[in-house]
């Protein structure tokens, strides 16, 4: 029997451990508090320090260990078929700005870089989305076309850096990859350098709009400040309906040495096979290249990654032979109900809150967008494209109206369907698994460690309610309904839930 393949700590992450930055254990007052140090979050922190301005970041687990430390950290603007679909929703206009707001972003990025002398691994490569489909040609030789008015290098082509022919491609030049973890690690120290202060272990558990603000946290500290930039990934606080404009999505990554395979060279993604993302990075001293693949996915809590990570790897050893795909990871994003990310005021009353998030995948270039875009609002500039990206942007609400009810008929499909499931027996549990199982007149997820030893939790999300469901790969507890993440003792890995699942005895 095939032995199952393990999840390993991403790459990123292992490459590139840093500093730890303090919990906060008391109270402060700051101009900007930015909650969550992701890219979003130290991207907008670092501009608003160089600002001028007196900001903390609140991280509730360890810089850049979210969502960004487990990513394939390409910086393009070029993402899949985007401007074909936003030249029909938002106009040639819409198109336009969204091509220079990411490019500014890696423009930025790049500067940065410079300026900074950051060893973050950075590498120009061109971009591609490929199809292998012949009867998709057509889909990516439009892209090729709205890209290009929408004033990016794109081109349609056949011809690929792939060890396998393809239907057609769009090339958009001169775009970047990254080590995104290390890069970060250097826009925090720089920010702390400047006077900004970085908190972790810090969860922020409640939130006061007023003038100031004040957050509170887990351990009880509060922070007032003028300002306050959820960028949590998925918002941890609802004041404008973005959890029903929000669908979460799981993805699976493998990486490993590329072996003797040729270097495809550029950045790679094709919507066909459930997604394949292809790139690759510096391996080693020697010369050496790492091969990141990524693609199949799921909504978190309904479905088991075990067979997704063996497709995916059988997929990378077909096409590349000689790699050794010996790390797998998971993690997800959030993609808005229309698609384009929401980056603005939090709510149509909000004066002093401000919200990051719904990039669909393509959050690096995004989130540095998104730190020049906040702090413009914050300092009182203009921005070309903030009319584009606003949360609050109510046309495209309306527009949007399908896939919102799509995504609350999911929602209300789990609510209620998921509780008609019958329980399981704890009996049945083999090691490793777990499962919801009755108990005193309630569900309870109960896990089975490898020593035999049971542990038992509510199984009723801290969100909003929905029940849980066991990932057993990763062995977590996830919601179905808007992404959250527990461990199996019922710690949050994952937002939204803030509060984790409670724990229980078992009868
Ligand atoms: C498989 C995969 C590959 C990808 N590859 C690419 C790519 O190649 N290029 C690209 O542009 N994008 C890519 N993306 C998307 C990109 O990685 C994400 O959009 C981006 O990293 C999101 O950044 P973030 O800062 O919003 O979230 P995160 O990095 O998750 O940061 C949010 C932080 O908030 C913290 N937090 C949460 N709740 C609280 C709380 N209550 N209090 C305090 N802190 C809190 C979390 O701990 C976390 O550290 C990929 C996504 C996936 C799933
Ligand atoms: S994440 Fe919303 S109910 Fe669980």
């Amino acid at each position: 029997m095939r032995e199952q393949r393990k999840v390993t700590e991403s790459y990123w992450l292992r490459t590139a451990p840093g500093p730890a930055h303090p919990a906060l254990d008391e109270d402060l007052d700051v101009d900007v508090a930015v909650v969550g140090a992701g890219i979003a979050g130290l991207s907008t922190a670092h501009e608003l320090v160089r600002a001028g301005l007196r900001v903390a970041v609140l991280e509730a687990g360890r810089v850049a260990a979210g969502v960004t430390g487990h990513t394939t950290a390409k910086l393009t603007a070029q993402h899949t078929l985007v401007y074909d679909r936003l030249r029909r929703t938002r106009g040639p206009d819409g198109a336009r700005l969204y091509a220079r707001s990411q490019s500014d972003a890696i423009e930025h990025a790049a500067a940065l870089v410079a300026e900074l002398g950051i060893d973050c691994e950075w590498e120009t490569r061109d971009a591609y989305t490929y199809v292998r489909d012949r009867g998709r040609a057509e889909e990516v030789r439009a892209e090729a076309e709205a890209a290009r008015e929408a004033g990016l290098p794109a081109v349609f082509t056949t011809e690929t850096g792939l060890p396998f022919p393809v239907a057609g491609a769009v090339r958009v030049t001169g775009q970047a990859q990254f080590h995104p973890v290390k890069y970060l690690r250097a826009i925090t120290a720089d920010l702390i350098a400047r006077g900004g202060q970085v908190y972790e272990g810090t969860r922020v558990t409640g939130l006061a709009e007023a003038e100031p603000c004040r957050l509170t946290t887990g351990a009880g500290a509060t922070v007032t400040a003028r300002d306050v930039v959820l960028a949590t990934h998925y918002p941890v606080f609802d004041r404008a309906l973005l959890f029903a404009r929000l669908s979460p999505r799981r993805e699976l990554v493998v990486a490993g040495p590329l072996g003797d395979g040729r270097d495809p060279h550029g950045m790679y993604i094709t919507p066909d096979e459930n997604t394949r993302s292809v790139r690759t990075a510096p391996y080693g001293e020697d010369g050496r290249r790492l091969l990141v693949v990524t693609g199949e996915h799921f909504t978190p809590g309904t479905g088991d990654p075990r067979a997704g990570f063996d497709r995916l790897a059988a997929w990378a050893e077909v096409h590349f032979p000689g790699a050794t795909l010996d790390q797998a990871w998971a993690t997800q994003d959030n993609e808005s109900t229309d698609t384009v990310p929401l980056v603005g005021p939090f709510h149509p009353g909000a004066r002093h809150t401000y919200v990051a998030t719904g990039f669909g995948g393509w959050g690096l270039s995004g989130g540095i967008m998104a730190g020049r875009l906040l702090t413009a609002l914050i300092t009182g500039r203009d921005c070309a494209w903030s009319g584009l990206y606003d949360p609050r942007r109510l046309k495209s609400v309306v527009r949007e109206a399908p896939s919102l009810l799509k995504t609350q008929a999911e929602v209300a499909r789990h609510f209620v369907g998921d509780r008609l499931r019958p329980p399981a027996s704890v009996d049945d549990l083999a090691p490793g698994d777990g499962a919801l199982v009755r108990s005193g007149g309630e569900r309870l997820a109960v896990h089975r460690d490898d020593e035999g030893a049971l542990h038992a939790v509510s199984a009723r999300c801290t969100h909003l309610g929905c029940l849980v469901s066991f990932n057993r790969a990763e062995r977590a507890w996830e919601c179905p309904c808007h992404g959250s993440r527990f461990a199996v003792d019922g710690t949050v890995l994952q937002g939204p839930a803030v509060k984790p699942l409670e724990r229980r005895d078992l009868d």
